[in-house]
């Protein structure tokens, strides 16, 4: 059933296990992500970028999108489908009213007051609602469709205002920038796993791991065991995808049905969905 994160990362945080976070880039990836979840039997979050949802035609094409494979596949994992960095208010309101069941908002660009006062008027709403909110604070290195963040401009959440943040939201689960970067990492990640201690132990809440394309295994163990619960993969997906892709076409140069090089590239990704779902610890947790 679709459902909101609360709960799915609450239990996975008493579990020691986190659930992913798979974004979505078409049809192909949706089907993957899906199929992957449910032959894992793994609770699963469908994460929909702005710019992923505009490619695929909006936030209700995604969501019918999403419903639609649920029943034709007969899914019956808890499946939440999330709007990944929402930049505005009005973003995350036209995500809920579309159908989406947990939305981030993604103040972490703006000083720390305006940051919680966004994020505390989307928490009103959504609450309402019964749909889950994500807040985060400093800034995760790196590019993610729209959001672009210099090396320079990567900035180490503070745990003093994290706790604040939490408090005075209430957000569900929260992402303190730690050192994790959007896209391939540039060597071993360094992340501020004695940041992510404190502040998983003062605010209670969930925590989430943007990023997760190329974090070796011991370090996901280890933000796991800090009470990590969520975490977001992108890029792994869409490399192993676009490798299938071009393996096939470079087999065969003459192939032109899509369905005959589109059809390995979504088997790639639920390969890689799986495991990532073992990694993390969530398969057999639906
Ligand atoms: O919000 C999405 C994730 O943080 C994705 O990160 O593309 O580096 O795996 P990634
Ligand atoms: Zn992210």
């Amino acid at each position: 059933p679709l459902v909101s994160m609360k709960e799915m990362l609450e239990e996975a945080k008493a579990g020691g296990y986190a659930v992913g976070q798979f974004n979505l880039n078409n049809l192909e990836f949706t089907q993957a992500i899906l199929q992957a979840a449910e032959e894992e039997q793994s609770p699963v979050i469908l994460g929909v970028s702005e710019g992923a949802a505009r490619y695929m035609g909006g936030f209700y094409t995604v969501v019918n999108i999403v419903e639609a494979l649920m029943a034709d596949y007969g899914v019956t994992v808890p499946v939440a489908i999330h709007l990944d960095h929402g930049s505005s208010f009005e973003k995350c309101v036209e995500a809920m009213y579309a159908g989406f069941t947990s939305v981030m908002i993604d103040g972490s660009h703006y000083p720390l007051e305006e940051n919680i006062a966004l994020t505390k008027k989307v928490v009103d709403v959504a609450h309402t609602l019964g749909v889950s909110v994500e807040a985060e604070l400093g800034r995760i290195g790196g590019q993610e469709d729209d959001l672009v963040v210099e090396e320079a401009d990567a900035m180490y959440a503070i745990p003093a205002e994290c706790d604040q943040l939490v408090r005075e939201t209430g957000v569900d689960c929260f992402a303190p920038a730690l050192g994790s970067v959007h896209g391939p990492y540039k060597g071993e990640p360094n992340l501020g796993f004695d940041r992510m201690e404190e502040i998983g132990r003062t605010t209670g809440v969930p925590l989430v791991l943007h990023g997760g394309t190329g974090i070796p295994t011991h370090d996901i163990q280890k933000a796991i065991s800090l009470g990590t619960a969520k975490i977001n993969v992108n890029t792994e997906n869409q490399i192993a995808s676009a490798k299938a892709v071009r393996e096939v076409l470079a087999e065969k140069p003459d192939m032109y049905d899509p369905r005959k090089y589109l059809g390995p590239a979504r088997d790639a990704i639920k390969e890689t969905v799986i495991g990532k779902m073992r990694e993390f610890g969530s398969s057999n947790k639906a």
